[in-house]
């Protein structure tokens, strides 16, 4: 980090969030060019981030957006997305979210099971309005991930299931609003082994089969995100490996010349971009181990709480002299056990006041934020 920047935090209350909008740029401007090279069509996964001004910037690049919720849907066409290239995912859609997605005429309702489509029938009806849709598929491939962001196995509460996708057809064949313009799938996020996806093109080249073989040539395809970043290494020059990801589509997806192919990628994009900067409150020097608590805990940023995470600490400035390493055990102020950032964490000796850097938070960091403990408002610090 720069000096100047390193000092204009020093004068910050923390805890805040950190975002690199230059490093921000890069990463969207890479992905951008290495899904031109095929034609493929990226939505922003809002749920990674949903600040307004990493929105916009996002935005502007000319990405689609895949949202979650109805404000999610009206979150994306306020800060710049198009409403026609909105997809809009999720096992749970309330019939208010739908009215919303129908009105805005979003580009597709990736639809998880039999009865949300019943519900989308009957309310595009009743408006008479148009609702195209993509079948979600859960495919039963193993993202080989962690289990609480693994959703395309059999047991997962994603997607359709295979042997229900007869059902939709006749649904959809009855309906004269709903039309079925699309195979959604989407198998697990944080997904660093590229084999994964090789077995999720064997399964979606299958499943385009057997629609085209029952008269369906749909035209859209949609992969649906997952591909993982490297938390070790988080100044990596590529940090994310997004030609190796689409050209993996190409050599292994057989499409048909007239389909377009669809990602939604959350954390690949905007992860790197940020880091929560905490401040060491205390050193406190236990029996068997020294710990150094922070002024942020879980709920700024809970991912090493709820999935055991591992993301990158740092000294913000290391000091001049030269102070020998220690260990340390990284918690936060919370009143949980599993406030904890790192353990046996090896770091310049510490001080009060000294400023920490928790870094490839842009992703799953502030929008899992909480307030529990009745924690304040953090704050922000944008590089511009
Ligand atoms: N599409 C669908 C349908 C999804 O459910 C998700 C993420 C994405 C796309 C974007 O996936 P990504 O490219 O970001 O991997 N909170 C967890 C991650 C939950 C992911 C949920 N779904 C974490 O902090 O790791």
């Amino acid at each position: 980090m720069e000096k100047e920047i390193i000092k204009q935090l020093q004068n910050k209350e923390t805890p805040l969030y950190y975002y690199d909008l230059p490093l921000l740029r890069k990463t969207l401007n890479t992905a951008k060019a290495e899904a031109d090279k095929y034609r493929y069509k990226v939505h922003y996964a809002i749920k990674a981030n949903n600040n307004p001004e990493i929105l916009r910037e996002i935005s502007k690049l000319g990405f689609g957006a895949d949202c979650v919720s109805g404000y999610e849907i009206e979150v994306a066409i306020q800060n710049g997305f198009n409403k026609n290239e909105i997809v809009f995912a999720g096992v749970g859609k309330t019939d208010k979210e739908i009215i919303t997605a129908l009105n805005c005429e979003i580009m597709t309702f990736n639809v998880e099971s039999v009865q949300e489509l019943e519900v989308i029938v009957q309310l595009s009806e009743k408006m008479k309005k148009n609702a195209q849709i993509a079948l979600r598929i859960n495919p039963n491939v193993d993202a080989k991930t962690h289990q609480y962001i693994t959703t395309g196995l059999d047991e997962n509460k994603f997607g359709i299931m295979t042997h229900e996708l007869d059902t939709c057809l006749q649904i959809v064949e009855t309906s004269r609003f709903v039309q079925l313009v699309g195979l959604h799938f989407h198998v697990g996020s944080q997904i660093t082994d590229l084999n994964v996806f090789k077995r999720l093109c064997v399964k979606v080249n299958e499943w385009n089969m057997w629609f085209y073989e029952r008269g369906y040539d749909i035209p859209v395809l949609n992969l649906g995100g997952g591909l993982g970043i490297n938390y070790s290494e988080p100044d990596k020059e590529s940090v994310v490996n997004f030609a190796g990801f689409f050209q993996l589509f190409d050599e292994f997806l057989e499409a048909r010349k007239n389909q377009e192919i669809h990602f939604e990628l959350g954390r690949a994009l905007v992860a790197n971009c940020g880091s929560l900067i905490s401040r060491v409150l205390y050193i406190k020097n236990g029996l068997k181990k020294n710990f150094a608590i922070l002024d942020a805990g879980m709920t700024e940023l809970l991912r090493p709480a709820l999935y055991q995470a591992y993301h990158k600490i740092e000294k913000v400035e290391e000091n001049s002299e030269n102070l020998a390493p220690e260990k340390y055990d990284i918690v936060g102020p919370i009143c949980e056990s599993s406030d904890c950032f790192g353990k046996d964490v090896v770091l310049q000796k510490l001080k009060r006041g000294d400023l920490i850097a928790i870094r490839s938070a842009g992703a799953y960091g502030e929008v899992m934020s909480m307030r529990y403990n009745l924690r304040q408002e953090f704050d922000y610090f944008f590089k511009e």
